[in-house]
């Protein structure tokens, strides 16, 4: 076969995949990578690896991506090609090649959707069958590419300790057997592991050089991406790895009845031959055309009260918390946990959700009146929901206790709480109405905060028969993206923060019905720039919500400028800041307000990393705006250096132009000028960068002149 005409060529833009199926149908994959669905398609001649191995219908010693048990008791699975459709779409296509299995009745659809524009394609899985009963599905991989790698292949990992350690840079070389990076907990399954990997299958890469490709799975719930790597015969030769990425189907094997389809979740994945830069600029790319909510609109500069206050707080506090606010110049006020439950007062932790009515004695006219002060002030209103979770003390159990997502045995109770069954229509409309009954308190309340604060630890669900328990793991999934998206249609105009004990479910799919996540309840700066760092590689800033707080004890000013190369925004108890303090908020506000634009929507530029190389003391980025008239950069030094500062160079400033450059020092009152440079100098000499001390920071902001 090497008729170029029976080649399923999938263009992503720059890079592709090309799938062929031999002479008895079986589809391989015969190109993949930068140029590589270019390939020869000379199946005949040159052994090609199979484009979905399956068990029983490949290689023998290998866990398969596809696992079925049929309904016969058949283990094995044999797939062959049946039909391949294609339709433009947006500024891509829709490819499906459909295959069916030689013996029994099912046909596995694999679904490709390119974006040009972005180069990041799309893959997932249809499973359909009429068999006479239900098949099981054991192992339903999205994706499951082979690679030849060299023997400095290098792997980035983001898994974390759990709780406030988000997008923990990991890189490490990838040795012959299997390296999983998986993640379980059903719910906040980022806080151990975020579903993204780069790998560099030719020896490390940098930020502008080296092949590096990089994936996200989108998914809420557990996820896998497993790396098989074999040893080559011959020293030094190319090593096969087998890149299996979808759901973790850990204790979730599928029952799945005829005439059902079975979607597995959605890996967005990009391969660049420019470096990381180049991954990211695309990640970018595609989130905001596919994946966040109204890309184009700018986020607020937010102030929230939840480090402030906790729990503790009445409607005095929190009116006076309002004002300050929108003195110091922010778009909106965030009003977090703790403003509900009539008969138990959410007081702590250990009480009040599901009973989603304002607390009498914190609130005795409820939210309306705090949202009209807002109003009055000139600001915006948000709330903190978990419509999601039930205390045990609370009416709502006492109403509904058969609306817990359990098994026979007592749950048991996590931060004081348990999960509600999204598996329930009932349950799907009443967290609805928990937002609609939020909202109707003032038609000023334009923001929400939609928060999940524990893993799922006893799955199973009434819904679910006894021979189907775990289909939970999925099911639970696409019942509560339900939900989100019932929510986010009925309140168009309302912006949604995904949150889930900080930045516990922050993945391409749940996103799509929210503007933005809470990154982490890590707000250290130190910390936080490194997080920041790591997430930035597939989300942009407009999606990372970063807020300053007292977390670290941090200088304000060296606090708020790490704030501000995120979604910025403040939580404090901005009444008792000092006048000092408050300049410096006030300040970084202002500059908050002249750069959002730039960090939210621009391109970003990553300079000097804080997790990589010899000194990883600082770290330095800018973003630029797409028309390159405008930049602004943040060089933070974290912690003690081991050498002296680089300068910052801006490669990618119109050469020929002059900038204007101004520096702020949030602790002073002016913006110093600095002169002016061109866009050459910019990009030979840069800015130069002085020695500093640990916990500053310097912002340059330039700005193109004529
Ligand atoms: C989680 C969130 C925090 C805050 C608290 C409220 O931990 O990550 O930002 O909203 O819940 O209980």
């Amino acid at each position: 076969m090497s008729d170029d005409e029976q080649a399923i060529r999938i263009d992503a833009g720059g890079w592709g995949l090309t799938w062929a199926a031999d002479g008895d149908g079986v589809l391989h994959q015969v190109g993949l990578g930068a140029a590589g669905h270019t390939a020869t398609l000379d199946v005949d001649a040159v052994w090609y690896p199979l484009a979905l191995p399956t068990y029983g219908g490949g290689d023998a010693y290998l866990p398969a991506p596809l696992r079925v048990t049929h309904h016969d008791g058949t283990l094995t699975t044999r797939l062959v090609v049946d039909e391949v459709t294609r339709a433009a779409e947006d500024d891509g296509e829709h490819v499906v090649v459909a295959l069916r299995d030689e013996l029994v009745d099912l046909t596995v659809e694999l679904h490709a959707r390119t974006h040009p524009r972005s180069a990041v394609l799309e893959q997932w899985i249809e499973i359909v069958h009429a068999q006479p009963g239900p098949v099981r599905l054991h192992d339903y991989d999205s994706i499951a590419p082979l690679l030849l790698v060299h023997e400095d292949a290098e792997l980035v990992q983001f898994g974390g300790s759990g709780w406030a350690d988000e997008w923990r840079w990991t890189s490490q070389s990838l040795h012959p057997g299997t390296t999983s990076l998986a993640s379980l907990g059903g719910l906040q399954p980022h806080l151990q592991r975020s579903p993204v990997a780069l790998l560099s299958p030719f020896g490390p890469s940098d930020e502008t050089s080296g092949e590096v490709l990089a994936l996200s799975v989108a998914w809420g719930g557990n996820t896998r991406i497993d790396l098989d790597v074999r040893p080559s015969a011959e020293p030094g030769a190319p090593r096969q790895l087998r890149l299996r990425a979808g759901a973790n189907p850990y204790a979730a094997d599928y029952v799945l009845d005829p005439g059902r389809r079975f979607v597995t979740p959605t890996v967005a994945w990009t391969w660049s031959a420019a470096g990381r830069r180049e991954v990211t600029r695309r990640f970018h790319d595609w989130s905001r055309a596919r994946v966040l909510r109204d890309p184009e609109r700018l986020r607020p500069i937010v102030a929230n009260n939840w480090e402030a206050t906790f729990f503790s707080f009445d409607e005095a506090r929190i009116s006076g918390l309002i004002r300050r606010a929108a003195d110091l110049g922010v778009d909106l006020f965030l009003l977090d946990d703790g403003w509900f439950g009539t008969n138990h007062p959410r007081d702590d932790d250990t009480t009040s959700l599901g009973d989603w009515d304002a607390d009498p004695a914190k609130l005795p006219s409820g939210l309306a009146p705090l949202a009209q002060v807002a109003a009055d002030a000139g600001i915006r209103f948000g709330i903190w929901v978990e419509p999601e979770m039930v205390n045990p003390v609370s009416d709502l159990f006492v109403a509904h206790p058969e609306w817990v997502l359990r098994d026979p045995r007592e749950p048991r109770l996590h931060r004081n709480q348990l999960v509600l069954d999204t598996l329930r229509p009932e349950v799907r409309e009443f967290a609805a109405d928990v937002v609609d009954r939020a909202l109707a308190h003032d038609p000023g309340i334009s923001y929400v905060k939609w928060d999940a604060n524990r893993p799922i630890t006893d799955p199973g669900s009434a819904m679910l028969g006894p021979d189907r328990q775990a289909n939970v793991g999925v099911d639970h999934v696409t019942a509560t993206w339900a939900l989100m998206a019932e929510v986010a249609s009925r309140h168009p105009d309302v912006e949604l923060m995904l949150c889930a004990s900080g930045g516990g479910r922050t993945d391409h799919g749940t996103l799509r019905w929210f503007h933005e996540f809470w990154t982490s309840d890590n707000t250290d700066p130190v910390t936080r720039v490194r997080m920041q760092w790591g997430c930035s590689h597939v989300f942009p800033a407009a999606a990372m919500a970063a807020h300053v707080t007292r977390w670290g004890e941090r200088p304000m000013e060296f606090a708020c400028a790490v704030a501000l190369s995120g979604r910025f925004g403040l939580d404090l108890d901005l009444e008792s800041l000092g006048e000092e303090e408050a300049q410096v908020c006030r300040r970084a506000v202002a500059l908050a307000r002249r750069t959002q634009d730039l960090v939210q929507q621009g391109e970003l530029v990553r300079l000097v990393s804080p997790v990589e190389g010899p000194d990883r003391s600082r770290a330095a980025l800018a973003h630029l705006s797409a028309d390159r008239r405008r930049a602004v950069v943040f060089a933070y030094q974290l912690e003690e250096p081991t050498s002296a500062p680089p300068r910052l160079c801006l490669a990618d400033l119109d050469p020929e132009a002059t900038y204007r450059v101004h520096r702020t020092d949030l602790r002073r009152d002016d913006r110093v000028e600095l002169g002016t440079l061109s866009g050459s100098e910019l990009a030979h000499d840069g800015l130069e960068w002085a020695p500093a001390a640990p916990t500053t920071a310097a912002v340059w902001e330039l700005t193109q002149e004529g």
